[in-house]
């Protein structure tokens, strides 16, 4: 698959199955998401994999984040760890991908947080060029600073993503976007 393929067929798959994904898939989307573009050769990003039982901790890791979010009307904890642990539990692999921005003066915390995002599209690209399904995930739960300090971050790190994989379970419906066109202006000699 060329690369305007890939950028162009990719679509986010939110439903996969119940399947394993080979290790050296994953490693490949991995090797894949640290070559982004990041100013100043910072690297700033770092990747937590979780499969199978290890997933538990992304549902225990969000419940922890909980009680700061509104409960749904009527739900128990059991019933709302439950939905935790059923979330968690979406994809056979979740990758939690982390910006963690150098502290050096000259460098900017947006542009590391860029970079961090251009890996994750990197990862998402790769997968599906290894006909693997997969969603960028965020959510309210995602940034707050309990959920940070469950994944053990430091306070100047942040989640930018949940990265969710498995082999596909749908056919997405097509893409869509407005034309380049409508929102590009040239400016010409
Ligand atoms: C920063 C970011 C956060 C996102 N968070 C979610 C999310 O929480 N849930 C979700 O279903 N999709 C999420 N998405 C995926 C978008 O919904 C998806 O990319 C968009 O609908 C376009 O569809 P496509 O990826 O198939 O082109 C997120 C995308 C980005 C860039």
């Amino acid at each position: 698959m060329n690369v305007e393929e890939a950028i162009r067929t990719r679509r986010s798959i939110g439903k996969v199955k119940d399947e394993p994904v080979p290790r050296e898939l994953l490693e490949r989307m991995l090797e894949a998401a640290v070559w982004a573009p990041n100013h100043h050769q910072t690297e700033p990003w770092k990747f937590v994999v979780m499969t199978g039982e290890g997933r538990k901790t992304l549902g225990e890791r969000t419940q922890k984040s909980r009680p700061a979010f509104p409960k749904p009307f009527g739900a128990g904890e059991a019933e709302l760890h439950k939905r935790e642990e059923a979330k968690a539990n979406r994809a056979p692999v979740v990758i939690a991908v982390v910006c963690s921005p150098s502290e050096a003066p000259r460098v900017s915390r947006a542009e590391e947080f860029a970079a961090a995002n251009s890996a994750v599209q990197n990862l998402l690209l790769s997968a599906h060029a290894s006909g693997l399904g997969a969603v960028w995930r965020s959510g309210d739960p995602m940034y707050h600073p309990a959920m940070k300090s469950a994944f053990g971050l430091q306070p100047q790190e942040e989640l930018v993503g949940l990265v969710y994989v498995g082999y596909p379970d749908l056919q997405p419906p097509e893409g869509k976007r407005i034309p380049a066109a409508s929102k590009t202006i040239w400016i010409e000699a």
